[in-house]
């Protein structure tokens, strides 16, 4: 899939962040590279724990590392694990994405190929709140 320059390069990011996961327990290293409305591209990698429940997915790593660098709003996400596996990516980090950006567009591999979808597609009806208490 020809997925454009722009995209290509969030991968490419994303592939290069990857080997800087810690996953000493799974052994399966995610990287993502988020790309805010200010153009710039932030990177995050899991971060697993020994209490396992405690780790972190590489997507909202690099939310969080968007967020704090100031960005609110967001274009496009690319997840890629390390050896080329696939790495979709999971319903919470879906459910933190559309957070800011429902539109976003995201790319991963799954099945051995690359898919290109918005935050949309991958979570409709997300929860956007329970309304005013
Ligand atoms: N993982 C991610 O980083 N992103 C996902 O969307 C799915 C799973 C990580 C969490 C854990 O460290 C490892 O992959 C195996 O589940």
């Amino acid at each position: 899939m020809d997925l454009g320059k722009e995209a290509e390069e969030l991968v490419r990011r994303a592939e290069a962040a990857a080997g800087k996961a810690w996953a000493p327990y799974s052994g399966f290293r995610v990287g993502a590279a988020i790309r805010g409305a200010s153009g710039a591209i932030h990177v995050g990698v899991n971060v697993e724990n020994a209490s396992y429940g405690l780790t972190m997915c590489a997507e909202r790593v690099a939310l969080g590392c968007a967020v704090s660098a100031g960005e609110r709003e967001f274009t496009a996400l690319a997840i890629a694990a390390a050896g080329g596996h696939d790495a979709a990516p999971c319903g919470a980090c879906r459910q933190a994405l559309a957070e800011f950006s429902p539109r976003l567009a995201v790319y991963y591999r799954d099945g051995g190929r690359m898919h290109a979808r918005s935050l949309e597609e991958l979570l409709p009806d997300a929860f956007h709140g329970g309304g005013t208490p």
